[in-house]
């Protein structure tokens, strides 16, 4: 551990040096705000050059530990105390041929953060946002969750042994609400959408001496997400892919996904212009339906509707930012219907053995009509995040995978006699 922790910034245990505002660049000490007293634009963590020059190579890379920390100069937190975490990341990258030959491109490969350690890549936001908590002395850590980031913070929280509120929507998938329970969060359902419950968080953090993670933290929260892309060039020999589709719900993952690709150029370790796209279901697309209309306002979805419940956030904070991404990268923002979330989770599932939550099917989904549709070229190489593991949302298949198992049934009967009695029951 100890190559790690060299050199690092003695005031703040990183070589993070502020959070600047990204319209003004007005700069701020590292501290609990996220927004901009000049012109309300979001802050984000920027480093010391030098220091990062100094201590940030691909081969430093290399030798680092299985998980975001290898990538610790460019993370805002001490790596001893964030290694004394759930140490997520580092997830594989998975080239999906058969996949690729069902749709018709060339080169796909499924970024798989279903096997996080609570099998969502909210984790990663989650292992950078709670030492930052500890560091500011806060008493304990909130979050306002879809789902996924209510386990992830709650996990989290039981290893650094602190106490832990999640706010969420009282439709969330029942076995998202229960695993935060059994890791130890005090749960507040929220009668309402995802808004109403962050509306909630917001009053109860200006109240609590709490860091709520996605809230005052959110600078620091992105810094997790971005390690995302990082492993991806990584993974893909310090090489950026063509196009990578992210799934967006309040947008935060894809700017954290544009800022990682950014940081790996500015740095050196690797060079490209990856185009940014974004799924969203049609029953709460935000940004995609700003990006029909070509316009910069994001409109608020004020009931969601859709089977993907983690993406079902009328109100995206990071909306805006998210679209303006995607436009000077040159992606799309797209927005399949439930019926093609399903059958995008079915294809990944049956094709290449990976079980998402709606999330990845809406960006399966969207792979496939972009390349049936032409935007995306048969010859690209494109990378697919898969953030959520279907096992949390098992509920709505029910009807698309009944119907096999009675096909399998009849196909086993077929086969009992050899038994000589009823020996399988399906
Ligand atoms: C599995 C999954 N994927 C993607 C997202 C979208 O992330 P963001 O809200 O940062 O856009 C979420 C958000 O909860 C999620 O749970
Ligand atoms: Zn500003």
């Amino acid at each position: 551990m100890s190559e790690y922790v060299t050199n690092v910034n003695e005031r703040h245990g990183s070589f993070a040096k502020g959070l600047f505002c990204k319209e003004c660049g007005k700069s701020f000490p590292l501290s609990m705000s996220n927004a901009c007293d000049e012109c309300f634009a979001p802050l984000e963590v920027r480093y010391d050059e030098t220091r990062v020059e100094n201590a940030l190579n691909r081969k430093s890379i290399s030798g680092g530990p299985s998980s975001i920390w290898r990538y610790w100069p460019l993370l805002p937190v001490n790596p001893e105390s964030g290694m004394a975490g759930l140490n997520p990341g580092f997830t594989p990258l998975r080239n999906c041929r058969n996949l690729a030959e069902e749709i018709g491109v060339k080169e796909l490969f499924i970024k798989d953060d279903t096997v996080n350690p609570t099998y969502s890549f909210k984790d990663r936001p989650v292992a950078v946002s709670i030492p930052k908590i500890l560091e500011f002395g806060l008493a304990g850590v909130g979050c306002a969750s879809t789902g996924n980031l209510a386990g992830a913070t709650a996990a989290a929280a039981a290893r650094y042994r602190i106490p832990c509120y999640v706010i969420v929507p009282s439709d969330t998938d029942h076995a998202k609400i229960l695993s935060a329970l059994a890791y130890g969060a005090k749960v507040i359902s929220v009668e309402g959408t995802y808004d109403d419950a962050n509306r909630i968080s917001n009053l109860v953090t200006d109240r609590l001496n709490v860091g709520f993670v996605n809230i005052n933290l959110r600078p620091y929260y992105v810094e997790g997400s971005k390690t995302l892309s990082m492993e991806v060039v990584e993974q893909l020999g310090w090489e950026e892919p063509d196009r990578i589709i992210v799934p967006v719900g309040s947008g935060a993952l894809l700017t954290a996904v544009n800022k990682g690709f950014g940081e790996f150029r500015q740095y050196g370790i690797s060079e490209g212009n990856c185009i940014i796209s974004g799924a969203q279901p049609s029953g709460c697309a935000t940004v995609a339906d700003a990006y029909a209309r070509g316009d910069n306002v994001i409109r608020p979805v004020l009931k969601p509707a859709t089977i993907a419940e983690s993406l079902a956030i009328g109100n995206p904070a990071s909306g805006p930012e998210a679209l303006s991404v995607i436009r000077n990268t040159g992606g799309f923002a797209d927005a399949p219907s439930d019926e093609e979330i399903i059958e995008g989770q079915m294809l990944l599932a049956r094709k290449e053995g990976i079980f998402s939550e709606p999330a990845g099917g809406t960006v399966i989904a969207s792979l496939k009509r972009k390349v049936e549709d032409g935007t995306i070229s048969r010859d690209e190489r494109v990378v697919c995040l898969i953030t959520g593991n279907g096992l949390k949302t098992p509920s709505h298949l029910t009807g698309s995978v009944v119907g096999s198992t009675y096909e399998v049934k009849s196909e086993i009967e077929s086969v009992l006699p050899i038994f000589g009695r009823n020996a399988i029951r399906v």
